[in-house]
């Protein structure tokens, strides 16, 4: 019977329209939020993130990253600060990265006992959070040629920098250093690396290895968060070719072999397929960097208004959780952990 005010009234009679009893209907698990929170098949969890931090020597300075809005170099007082509220969010881990003021051809203050990660690690651990410390290990950020190791005529000279990468990552534990992450894609670092902690005493102490890092153009605006930008050349000798994917098993392999933790595969977004073939080969941790193009990328569109930047930050962030991650490094870190009430 039409009734006034239906707008189904005014149409012409239809004939008994629809599919035919019995048939399915997906739609059924979607009618509300309550059922679609009862059969959403992956999560992205406090437990899941880590958050990467940059520090510099110096007492209250807070340098904020044009490119990469609400990220800014923090002086180890602001530092703590910034931790404080990271674990107040919930986020179980940080990764740090030193920007030192000096810097030169062998990366020295980058395995300095007095450097700015040990001083970093230490403001952190006398604060006593409940938050794990990790620190990046590489030469590029210490090094005045912005390189990832000691330099030949060739390019980076692999065996010495190991040598440094080693001694680097026994200083950060001396330190109090949680886990040491090489992100340096030198060969035989994992191996040289957990040798040397466990010679020095820190034999538990866990490796996060860059297992499977990408020469990629999505780290502009972290090489000026961190001011390790090349002076010459880029890093195609020693990061992973885009294009290739059973090398990314090859090397997340090695590194498991020689005795990796944890395993990385970096950036992210561009590929969420060596994510997925990672986890369908390797039963380790897998953590996956979402980088800091991928941060930028987002927040510029969102400023302009083009995107909504919370759909999409948490559209990307389940999509690394889909395509196998355990772990996710993001800038977006602290603002998920609070969004998840
Ligand atoms: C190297 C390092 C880089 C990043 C993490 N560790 C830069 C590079 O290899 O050039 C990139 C992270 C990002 O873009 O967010 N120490």
């Amino acid at each position: 019977m039409a009734t006034i005010g239906n707008p189904l009234a005014t149409l012409p009679e239809q004939p008994a329209a629809g599919l035919p009893p019995g048939a399915r209907r997906p739609r059924r698990l979607r009618g509300s939020a309550l059922v679609r929170s009862m059969v959403r098949e992956h999560h992205v969890r406090r437990e899941d993130l880590v958050l990467p931090l940059f520090t510099c020597p110096g007492l209250g300075v807070r340098h904020e990253i044009e490119a990469m809005p609400g990220v800014a170099r923090m002086s180890p007082d602001v530092l703590v600060e910034e931790c404080r509220e990271a674990a107040d969010a919930g986020i179980p881990a940080v990764i740090l990265f030193g920007v030192p003021d000096h810097k030169d051809g062998a990366g020295s203050p980058g395995y300095d006992p007095e450097g700015i990660i040990p001083r970093a690690a230490a403001a952190i651990g006398e604060a006593g959070l409940d938050l794990l410390v990790i620190a990046d290990v590489c030469l590029c950020e210490y090094t005045d040629h912005g390189h990832c190791g000691v330099l030949t005529e060739e390019g980076v000279d692999n065996d010495p920098t190991v040598e440094l990468l080693a001694r680097a990552s026994v200083v950060y534990a001396d330190a109090g250093v949680d886990v040491v992450a090489p992100s340096d894609m030198m060969d035989g670092r994992v191996a040289a690396i957990r040798g040397a902690l466990d010679r020095a005493g820190h034999a538990e102490v866990p490796i996060m290895a860059y297992a499977a890092k990408y020469a990629s153009g999505f780290y502009g605006p972290f090489r000026e968060a961190a001011g390790s930008a090349p002076r010459f050349g880029d890093r195609r000798g020693y990061q992973m070719d885009p294009p290739n994917v059973r090398e990314a098993l090859r090397e997340i392999s090695l590194d498991l072999e020689e005795g990796a933790d944890v395993v990385m595969v970096k950036p992210a977004l561009a590929y969420l397929d060596v994510l997925r073939a990672a986890r369908d080969r390797f039963d380790a941790p897998l953590a996956a960097y979402n980088v800091s193009g991928e941060y930028a990328m987002i927040k510029a569109a969102a400023e302009r208004g083009w995107i909504d930047e919370i759909r999409v930050r948490d559209e990307v962030l389940v999509a690394i959780k889909r395509a196998g991650a355990d772990l996710i490094l993001t800038y977006f870190a602290k603002d998920v952990a609070r969004s998840l009430g």
